[in-house]
């Protein structure tokens, strides 16, 4: 039976360690919680699916009813002599489940090993990192359909991605809740992605690395660089790094020849944000609980009693400083929730 509970408070909910409370609050185990909760809601009463926090900022408290995913589950099956097919349930960590498809000797998401979150959240924003991206992995998935009540399959083509996008966060935004992932990963490893630059030099003393060496490289790169939300609370990157026009940076290049770019697909160039905000001084600068993470500062990080308000209000100087300097608009890659 669904148990609803009343004013809870977010604090371990989010990794940004915001303390705004929640009117309403659902632990969701299955796919029926779900078709409890919405046969029984009020068409005004607010709602938002939560997954593991960890690029979510609440900047006030929230006035509805937050759907905690939990749908626990994972299992695998050989399609091929190459491929194994592997499911898992939304709220499945993320981190360990990628450590457990290494555990089972399965190839393919090791680039993106110890990304804090959950199964569920991973396609919404189509996370990536070092030369790699869930979209690669993804098969397909199944989704609740908020419109219907039931459950539906969605083919990874089907989805929208791009850089940190999907339709999850577009036009299907509060229709379909993601429920279980579909990936397709490998038993037999031909093809080791190891192409990104600072993973190959992590990697120069091993001749043929296995698929557990590039996840214990990315486990040592990223914990050098980014804080441990156990630690220090963080979202991770809080902007998304901009895409400009080639033109545009042949006219930033005439005042900062420096500047660090990378082709996209479609011919423009994306420029890391932690770049334009280092320059803009925000490195070492600090406005009371909240700041710029010393080795990355393109992670905002809450020293401990921040306020949501205040964490965004420090991110809007950030955005405010780089929009003056260089004329970009920085767009965060946290959701905002109001
Ligand atoms: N840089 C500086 N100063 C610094 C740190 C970095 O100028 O103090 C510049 C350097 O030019 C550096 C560049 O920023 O080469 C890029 O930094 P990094 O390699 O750390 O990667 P990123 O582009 O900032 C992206 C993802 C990360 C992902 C890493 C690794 C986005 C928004 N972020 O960061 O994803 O882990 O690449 O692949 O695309 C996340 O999305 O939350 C996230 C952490």
């Amino acid at each position: 039976m669904m148990e609803i509970m009343e004013r809870i408070s977010l604090y371990p909910y989010n990794t940004m360690g915001i303390a705004a409370q929640a009117q309403r609050f659902l632990w969701i185990d299955n796919v029926s919680d779900l078709q409890q909760f919405f046969l029984q809601k009020k068409p005004e009463e607010k709602w938002l699916l939560l997954g593991g926090g960890s690029n979510i900022l609440f900047i006030d408290d929230f006035p509805g009813t937050i759907v905690k995913m939990n749908i626990q589950h994972r299992s695998f099956r050989e399609m091929d002599d190459y491929h194994t097919v592997v499911s898992a349930g939304a709220g499945e960590s993320w981190p360990a489940f990628v450590a457990w498809t290494l555990e089972q000797g399965l190839g393919g998401l090791e680039n993106l090993s110890l990304i804090p979150g959950e199964v569920g959240a991973a396609p919404i924003q189509n996370i990536g990192a070092y030369g790699l991206e869930v979209k690669d992995r993804l098969l397909f998935l199944e989704a609740f359909d908020v419109k219907t009540g039931k459950v539906v399959k969605i083919e990874a083509r089907q989805c929208g991605f791009g850089y940190r996008s999907s339709h999850f966060k577009g036009k299907w935004k509060n229709r379909y809740i993601i429920t279980k992932v579909y990936f397709r990963l490998t038993h037999q490893h031909h093809k080791i992605n190891t192409s990104y630059g600072a993973i190959e030099s992590e990697l120069t003393h091993i001749e043929l690395p296995t698929i557990q060496d590039i996840a214990d490289a990315v486990i040592r790169i990223r914990r050098s660089k980014l804080p441990d939300p156990k630690d220090l609370a963080n979202t991770g990157s809080f902007f998304k790094n901009p895409v400009i026009s080639s033109e545009k940076l042949h006219s930033l290049q005439q005042d900062y020849p420096n500047i660090p770019a990378y082709p996209t697909a479609d011919d423009q160039k994306k420029v890391p944000a932690a770049w334009l905000i280092h320059q803009c001084g925000w490195k070492v600068k600090r406005m009371g609980t909240v700041g710029c993470y010393e080795k990355q500062p393109l992670v905002i990080v809450n020293y401990g009693g921040a306020t949501g308000a205040e964490v965004w209000a420090f991110a809007q100087k950030v955005q405010q400083s780089v929009q003056e300097q260089f004329g970009i608009l920085l767009e965060p890659e946290v959701n905002l929730i109001p």
